[in-house]
Order: C-alpha cells, then sequence, then structure tokens
C-alpha cells in the first residue's frame, strides 16, 4: 500500500515536471500577434514613402484627354480630394498589415507551426528570459518556435511578407476595389457642384474613370519594384527579430 502510493505520487510529480519542462514549442497567440505587429508597423514606414508618389501621378494626371475647361479653384478642390482619399486608402492599407502578415507567416504553406522536439535543436529558456541568436541560428527546420521563424526571416519569411502586401496593394487598387470607387465618387460629385459645364460631366467621369485606373495601375506596378527592394527593409531585420526571440 504505501509502495504504490509512493509509485503514485512519483508519478504525479514526475507529469508535473514533464508538463511544466516541456517546452510549447509554438509561436503562440501573443507571439504571432506581436512579430506582426512589429512587421507591420515598421514596414508602414516604407510604404510612407512610396504614396506621395501616387496622390502626385494623380493630381497631375487625372483630367488628362477632358476638354472642358475647370477653374483653379475646383483643381485645388480635386487635389484636396486626392489627398485625402490617397491618404484613407494608405491608412485602409497599412491598418490591415498586422492581419495580413500573420496570415502570410502562420497560416500559408510552409506553415510555422507544429512541433520542434524531433529532433530537439534549442531548448526553451526559462520564463521570461527570450531565445538567443544562437537558438535562431540552431532552429534549422521548419516548425512553431520563434527561432524557426527567424531562422528562416531571409529565406521565407520576408519575401512571402513583401509578397503578401504587394499582392493586398494590387487588389486594393483594382478598378473594382475600395480605394478606386471611393475616389471617384468623391471627385464625380465635387465637379457636379463645381463650375464644370453640365454637359461636360459625362466626359469628365469617363476621362477621371480612364486617368485613375492608368494611374493606379502604374503605381502598383512601381510599388512592387520599390516596396522592401534589395537591401531596403534590412534595416527592420534585427529590431524584429529580437522582438521575435522575446516570446516564449
Ligand atoms: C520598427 O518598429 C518598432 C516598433 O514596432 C520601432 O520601435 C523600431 O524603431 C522600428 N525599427 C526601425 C529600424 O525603424
Ligand atoms: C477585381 O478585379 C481583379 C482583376 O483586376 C480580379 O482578380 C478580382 O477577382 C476582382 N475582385 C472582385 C471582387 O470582383
Ligand atoms: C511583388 O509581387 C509581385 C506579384 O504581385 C511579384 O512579381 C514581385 O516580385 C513582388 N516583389 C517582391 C519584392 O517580392
Amino acid at each position: 500500500m504505501k509502495s504504490s502510493l509512493t509509485f503514485f505520487a512519483t508519478i504525479v510529480a514526475v507529469s508535473v515536471l514533464l508538463f511544466s519542462v516541456v517546452p510549447t514549442n509554438a509561436c503562440e497567440q501573443s507571439c504571432r500577434t506581436g512579430i506582426s505587429l512589429a512587421f507591420g508597423d515598421n514596414y508602414s514606414k516604407e510604404v510612407d514613402k512610396l504614396f506621395p508618389t501616387l496622390s502626385d501621378d494623380l493630381k497631375n494626371h487625372l483630367v488628362d484627354g477632358f476638354s472642358g475647361s475647370i477653374s483653379s479653384a475646383t483643381k485645388s478642390s480635386f487635389n484636396k480630394i486626392i489627398d485625402d482619399e490617397t491618404d484613407k486608402c494608405k491608412k485602409a492599407f497599412t491598418g490591415n498589415f498586422a492581419k495580413l502578415i500573420e496570415d502570410s507567416i502562420f497560416n500559408q504553406a510552409p506553415q510555422f507551426k507544429g512541433q520542434c522536439q524531433h529532433p530537439l535543436r534549442v531548448n526553451q529558456p526559462p520564463p521570461g528570459v527570450a531565445w538567443t541568436m544562437d537558438d535562431c541560428q540552431n532552429q534549422d527546420y521548419i516548425c512553431g518556435n520563434p527561432p524557426a521563424v527567424c531562422h528562416y526571416m531571409d529565406q521565407i519569411v520576408k519575401p512571402r511578407n513583401v509578397k503578401n502586401v504587394n499582392e493586398s496593394l494590387k487588389d486594393r487598387l483594382s478598378t473594382n476595389g475600395s480605394c478606386y470607387s471611393s475616389l471617384i465618387r468623391s471627385l464625380i460629385i465635387a465637379a457636379a457642384k463645381s463650375n464644370i459645364k453640365a454637359s461636360d460631366l459625362d466626359s469628365f467621369a469617363t476621362a477621371i474613370e480612364k486617368n485613375v485606373g492608368q494611374q493606379y495601375s502604374t503605381f502598383t506596378t512601381l510599388f512592387e519594384h520599390e516596396f522592401c527592394r534589395g537591401t531596403t527593409c534590412d534595416k527592420y531585420d534585427h529590431d524584429i527579430k529580437v522582438k521575435l526571440l522575446s516570446y516564449p
């Protein structure tokens, strides 16, 4: 009786020990959110640098091919609408980065998910202690812990994030996207209230639809070439890795 009790107690003790020591080996929700926000915050700065080109080009080409007359006050009101709408569009775009990047890293294939014990490459640090850059180096296969995401940062994580950001902008700036319809609607409303002749409003609408579509398409191509081009985004690597390795 005594020995079976001791045996039972030992089992309990060993289980408690096991469950508390066995690493969870997963970038948990707080980690997924944190790392996605870190990427999102830093990448937004790169987007901020590119968007002025879009509003400038829209202003310069908005009424190309339109032969009606437009007063300078009306032109200024169009420019103001372009600034406001481009800003709104950019904010909606970057505001979705955390979600977009979380999906990119953790849901798209190959997924950073699953056990990291087979084989065990790194030992989970005690609570409150961060993983190290050595752990990042040593976790050389894909699984769910932060060092795995860190290890594949250049090879998989960053390119996939950039690709997803690219594609998201392309959707938003397509002629069936919200950034397009919202800008066109605001401009047409402003034109109707302006001194543009009523008989010119149809050709005005036709011209701006074509021009905005063209500028959005040109900007999408520019963005794909310029966003995080070459080593542009490498300056964020260190901060992002440190943040990532701080999660259990
Ligand atoms: C990246 O973003 C974080 C905030 O999430 C900021 O503290 C850090 O300075 C940024 N890194 C660079 C290189 O701008
Ligand atoms: C919007 O247009 C793009 C092509 O420009 C197409 O790939 C996409 O499926 C369209 N989306 C909707 C909701 O119609
Ligand atoms: C951005 O996405 C496009 C496809 O939409 C791709 O052709 C291009 O290479 C991407 N740029 C980068 C840096 O990944």
